[in-house]
């Protein structure tokens, strides 16, 4: 799948190398992407770089991964070409980094993400990856046994569907929770939230609360 990276940080760059080891081409952005020709030299020949518009238009999912406060003026920028596709967002509010911004996205009751996603209209947008560090993400990637969970909340069965490959194919277990607004159960202060719990730890966290849970029940 081409995959665009908005963000060439921490979670961006260690997300670029595990999707490009699964065989994934990924455009990792940056406002300033001559500075990340070393990475993508490291990264091969399914990896390249360019802006955040360009990775927006490359991606046929798309990660936004930039601090909180940098997201209004994206949104003004990508909006168009963003729309109608899979966002996975791995953002988090921290007042402290973020200002008013993280006091703004805070105030919402569906949490972060469904305040970033009323800034983008009509992408089927996905939080994921915005619970774990990035440093348990690079040395836990494909652990054999109990993998660490990745929760996922969306309201598009399409962008759970995407994600749920994506975290797979990054080397983890994906944990459906529900819908956008339940991503809140997963942001900082959360019991879950850095734990780098596994993937059977997140289900019995979220005892019968989270959606997989329920359709296992189902199934069962
Ligand atoms: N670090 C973690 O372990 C971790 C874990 C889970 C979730 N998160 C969350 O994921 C998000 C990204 O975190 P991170 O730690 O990867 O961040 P980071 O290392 O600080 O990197 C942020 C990236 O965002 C880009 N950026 C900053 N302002 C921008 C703007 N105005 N427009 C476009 N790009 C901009 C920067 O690119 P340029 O300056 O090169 O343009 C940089 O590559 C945050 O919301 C964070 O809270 C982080």
């Amino acid at each position: 799948m081409r995959i665009g990276i908005i963000g060439a940080g921490m979670i961006g760059s260690t997300l670029a190398k595990l999707w490009v080891d699964a065989d994934h081409e990924i455009l990792i952005s940056s406002r300033h992407p001559d500075k990340l020709q070393s990475l993508v030299d490291e990264l091969g020949p399914r990896a390249s770089t360019g802006t955040p518009a360009d990775a927006a238009t490359f991606g046929e999912a798309v990660l936004l991964t930039v601090p909180l406060k940098a997201v209004p003026a994206l949104a003004r920028e990508l909006g168009p070409v963003l729309r109608g596709k899979v966002v996975l967002d791995t953002g988090n509010a921290y007042e402290q980094r973020d200002g008013d911004i993280a006091r703004e996205a805070s105030r919402n009751p569906r949490g972060s993400a469904s305040w970033a996603a009323a800034l983008l209209p009509g992408s089927k947008w996905v939080k994921a990856f915005n619970s774990v560090y990035y440093k348990t993400l690079a040395s836990e990637a494909h652990r054999p046994n109990d993998p660490v969970g990745i929760p996922l909340a969306s309201d598009s069965p399409e962008a759970l569907d995407i994600a749920s490959r994506l975290v797979r194919d990054a080397g983890f277990e994906p944990v459906v929770i529900g819908d956008l607004g339940r991503g809140k159960e997963f942001e900082p202060g959360t019991s879950v939230y850095n734990t780098g719990m596994s993937a059977s730890g997140l289900r019995r966290a979220f005892g019968g609360r989270s959606a997989e849970s329920r359709e296992q029940r189902a199934e069962s």
